[in-house]
């Protein structure tokens, strides 16, 4: 008999010059919060901001993916501020040894529904994302967060 599917699993590759890492998402079919888990490793000891921006797009490298996913037409803030993009992830902490490892829940990111992250990218940032605080307009819009130094589209799992 066929297994009943309860579960959406997506999968992230991320490539970038000295930065590399692999992400998983999984959602109930139901809906309700996404579980995004995962290691990021190359990154320089601290807080990198990490993104769902809008397109999937690497044609030209991590550039080509947009801004910050964000369909209901907020500013940038932080994955527990109510005025965020619905890609604000916050920041990942890597360790000394240059590896971040990655265990989030977020109830914006969905992977059904019209704004499915399904085929948008990752970005992981050069620095720290201020969720907004900075005082600044750039601020509201990326978090001051720095190049982009790793990215990669958000696919369809092959064990789903
Ligand atoms: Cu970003
Ligand atoms: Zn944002």
């Amino acid at each position: 008999p066929l297994k009943t599917m309860s579960k959406v699993c997506c999968t992230c590759v991320l490539t970038g010059d000295s930065v590399s890492g692999s992400i998983t998402f999984e959602q109930s079919v139901n809906g309700g919060a996404t579980t995004i888990k995962g290691s990021v490793r190359g990154l320089t000891p601290g807080d990198h901001g990490f993104h769902v921006h809008q397109f999937g797009d690497l044609t030209s490298g991590c550039a080509s993916t947009g801004g910050h996913f964000n369909p209901n037409g907020l500013t940038h803030g932080g994955p527990t501020d109510e005025k965020r993009h619905v890609g604000d992830l916050g920041n990942i902490e890597a360790k000394n040894d240059g590896t971040a490892e990655i265990d989030i829940k977020d109830s914006l990111v969905s992977l059904i529904g019209p704004h499915s992250v399904i085929g948008r990218a990752i970005v992981c940032h050069a620095g720290q994302d201020d969720l907004g605080q900075g005082g600044d307009e750039e601020s509201l819009r990326t978090g001051n967060a720095g190049g982009r130094v790793a990215c990669g589209v958000i696919g369809i799992a092959a064990s789903s």
